[in-house]
């Protein structure tokens, strides 16, 4: 594992970003060739949610698979949550546009009337903060106790969006369900490996936060 991560750690940060644009990319290739089949719109809006979800729980398994396999992958945590939240505007971006047409007023009674739909825009709406803090300078300015308890939404956010996902289908299908459970159990293992609050306020931000940063899973790691 030691060899894996040393070869992580010289992985450059923007070559990683470039690997997580290439599926977005890739789809869109397909979308201008007309290789999407009979409902492309359909397909865009589907393929960009569940990489928004498979980033997300990527994001979620990087410190699970540090304390398990000792696999690193810290560095590389925001590149993935930002890739989950760019892919998720991206779905959210194509359902407004190409599947709405901006029809703000059916837009509003849609998101009232299906609850799978006020879900994906709760799990949004968690993420947003997320993407908006994930600088230093915004680790910086709030303090890491606070930037970490901020990030810790990326969770309920995460369940909101696998939710979203079964909500959708009437029936039970495998799929969602898969990503709910591995969402579920990323979370049990964060929190069972989380020290316990010290009585009347959050864990404290170490003075000198080790490689891997915060307790949290979202989309930064302290500098
Ligand atoms: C305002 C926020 C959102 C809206 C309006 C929205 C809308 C939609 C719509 C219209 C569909 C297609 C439904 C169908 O096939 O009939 C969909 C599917 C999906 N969305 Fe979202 N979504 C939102 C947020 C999210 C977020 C935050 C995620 C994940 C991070 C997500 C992940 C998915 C997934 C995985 C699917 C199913 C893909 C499949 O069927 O293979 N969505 N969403």
């Amino acid at each position: 594992m030691q060899a894996i991560n040393r070869a992580l750690r010289r992985l450059p940060v923007a070559a990683v970003a470039i690997a997580c644009a290439l599926p977005g990319l890739w789809l869109l290739r397909g979308a201008v060739a007309g290789r999407l089949g009979v409902d492309p719109v359909a397909r865009l809006l589907d393929e960009t949610g569940i990489l928004a979800l498979q980033f997300l729980a990527l994001g979620l398994a990087v410190t699970p698979l540090r304390r398990l396999l000792g696999l690193n992958l810290l560095r590389l945590r925001r590149t993935l949550g930002l890739a989950a939240f760019a892919y998720t505007l991206l779905h959210v971006a194509i359902w407004l546009s190409l599947d709405m047409q901006f029809l703000w007023g059916q837009i509003a009674r849609d998101l009232l009337r299906r609850p799978y739909l006020a879900l994906g825009a709760a799990a949004l709406a968690m993420l947003l903060p997320l993407a908006l803090t994930s600088t230093d300078r915004a680790v910086r300015r709030l303090g890491a106790a606070a930037w970490t308890r901020l990030h810790r939404l990326v969770y309920p956010a995460a369940v909101a969006a696998a939710l979203h996902f079964l909500m959708l289908v009437k029936a039970w299908p495998a799929e969602p369900l898969l990503y709910l459970g591995v969402i579920l159990a990323l979370l049990a293992l964060r929190l069972r490996g989380r020290p316990a609050l010290a009585p009347g306020g959050p864990a404290r931000a170490p003075a000198r936060p080790r490689e891997g940063g915060t307790s949290s899973g979202g989309f930064r790691q302290i500098p």
